[in-house]
């Protein structure tokens, strides 16, 4: 059955409701620690719970794989989702987090959104079809110079307190780059760079749940999505993703 845009546009803007509602409470907030540096929030519950059942009740076919909740037992066509992407700006009140949606058929990624409540934003892809923010077409920059890029990137190998981290890598580009960013969601941060506001995203240590939207989002805006080696594909413990015109200038340093 295909999947209706409008209906699930619907009920991505309502789990950003119920999310608000939390948002607008945060001294009531629920908030506890998954490990010493992860948290998780009863808005982070309270989205995937309602996300579960309005998805399945519109398609029971395909089954779910949520981060707080964990797998169903159908796991070739599945809901990825990522209830709040950024639950820490969350929970300190600041608007950069959102709630991450993507439909994965077989393997292959076919529809994806990334709804940011907070700054009313809803990017939405469908395989093939392009890429949207709010409804406008979208597309990624054309910045052909690393020098003059503005780049983005997040620090999860901290939370895992890996050795080979981001440290280094970080200040190797900072160096020979414009501007530098860490705005504390990579479903977000991938969702920039398909709308032409950065240049380039990486990451180590994510997740699919973390990345699935935004990958399919950014690819249909033309983005390059690769590892830290320039391998093509969606590698949530590695991710590379460009405008495609500084790909080859940013590869070396990474
Ligand atoms: C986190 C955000 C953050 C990234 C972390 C993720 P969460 O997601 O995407 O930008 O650096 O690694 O875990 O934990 O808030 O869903
Ligand atoms: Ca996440
Ligand atoms: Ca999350």
């Amino acid at each position: 059955m295909p999947i209706s845009l409008a209906v699930l546009e619907q009920v991505i803007r309502e789990a950003g409701s119920i999310a608000l509602t939390h948002f607008k409470d945060l001294k009531h907030l629920e908030v506890t620690k998954k490990s010493p540096r992860d948290l998780v929030t009863e808005a982070d519950v309270a989205v995937e719970v309602f996300l579960q059942e309005a998805l399945s009740r519109h398609y029971p076919q395909y089954g779910f794989w949520g981060e707080e909740s964990g797998q169903s037992a159908n796991q070739s066509s599945r809901w990825i989702v990522d209830p709040i992407d950024g639950t820490h700006s969350f929970s300190r009140g600041q608007y950069f987090w959102a709630i991450s949606v993507a439909l994965e058929i077989d393997g292959e990624l076919i529809f994806g959104a990334v709804y940011a409540p907070a700054l009313d934003d809803y990017y939405a892809a469908e395989k093939g079809k392009g890429a949207w923010k709010n409804g406008e077409a979208i597309r990624v920059s054309k910045e052909s110079s690393l020098a003059d890029a503005m780049v983005a990137t997040g620090f999860a190998c901290l939370r895992s307190y890996l050795q080979e981290n981001n440290l280094a890598r970080f200040c190797r580009i900072a160096e020979v780059t414009t501007g530098q960013r860490r705005f504390g969601s990579a479903a977000l941060d991938l969702c920039l760079v398909a709308d032409g506001q950065v240049d380039a995203f990486w990451e180590q240590e994510l997740n699919l749940y973390d990345v699935a939207a935004g990958a399919l989002i950014a690819a249909e805006a033309g983005a390059t999505l690769t590892d830290f080696k320039g391998n093509s594909g969606v590698f949530p413990k590695q991710i590379l993703v460009t405008n495609g015109k500084i790909l080859s200038q940013i590869l070396p340093l990474m």
